[in-house]
């Protein structure tokens, strides 16, 4: 892969693009780690459940997640001065599940929770924290990427993480 696509022949690629359901279908094989992304906008606690996190670069040390455009959490997040990335363990299943559903507190009742050392909420028993400052955002199709740069890390549990596979979630068994 040498250069992007020049934006006059995106429509064309557009075109050309995997139909619809056969690229969720091929998205469901990816096992990928569950966090949740938690800030503090306006006083209010703010979060939802993404897979999409991802590692950016060591050196400065970045993160990335992507966020739907249609999230109604995105505009309190973007307004956030820092964002947390909750790390989530193999038990907190139920966690996931709650961060991803609409209409419900999520920072109510079973959720625990703490504010972290900028005010970013901070969720319990979970394998790690990151604390994020924003460092970029793209837009890029239908969501919109945002790179954080780590301020603060702390690892609790770095045995077993929840993951999530063909719609659900899951736990690592390393090789013996
Ligand atoms: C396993 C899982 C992974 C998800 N990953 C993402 C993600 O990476 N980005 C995203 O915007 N939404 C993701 N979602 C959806 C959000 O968690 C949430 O359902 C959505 O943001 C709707 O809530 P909101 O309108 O309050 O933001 C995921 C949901 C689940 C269950």
């Amino acid at each position: 892969m040498t250069e992007t696509l020049p934006a006059q022949e995106r429509g064309t690629a557009q075109g050309r693009a995997v139909d619809h359901d056969v690229f969720r279908q091929a998205l469901a094989v990816h096992a990928a780690g569950v966090v949740v992304i938690t800030a503090q906008s306006e006083g209010v606690p703010v979060g939802l459940t993404a897979t999409s996190f991802s590692s950016v670069s060591l050196d400065p040390p970045l993160v990335s997640f992507y966020v739907d455009q249609a999230s109604t959490t995105w505009p309190w997040l973007r307004t956030a001065d820092h964002f947390a990335v909750n790390i989530l363990a193999g038990d907190q299943a139920e966690v996931a599940s709650r961060f991803a559903r609409k209409g419900v507190d999520r920072f109510a009742e079973p959720t625990r929770w703490r504010p972290g050392p900028l005010g970013a909420p901070l969720l319990q028993d979970v394998s790690a924290h990151l604390v994020c400052l924003p460092y970029e955002t793209f837009t890029v199709g239908d969501h919109v990427l945002v790179v954080g740069l780590v301020a603060e890390a702390e690892v609790h549990k770095p045995g077993r993480p929840l993951l999530y596979h063909q719609g659900r979630f899951g736990r690592f068994i390393p090789h013996p």
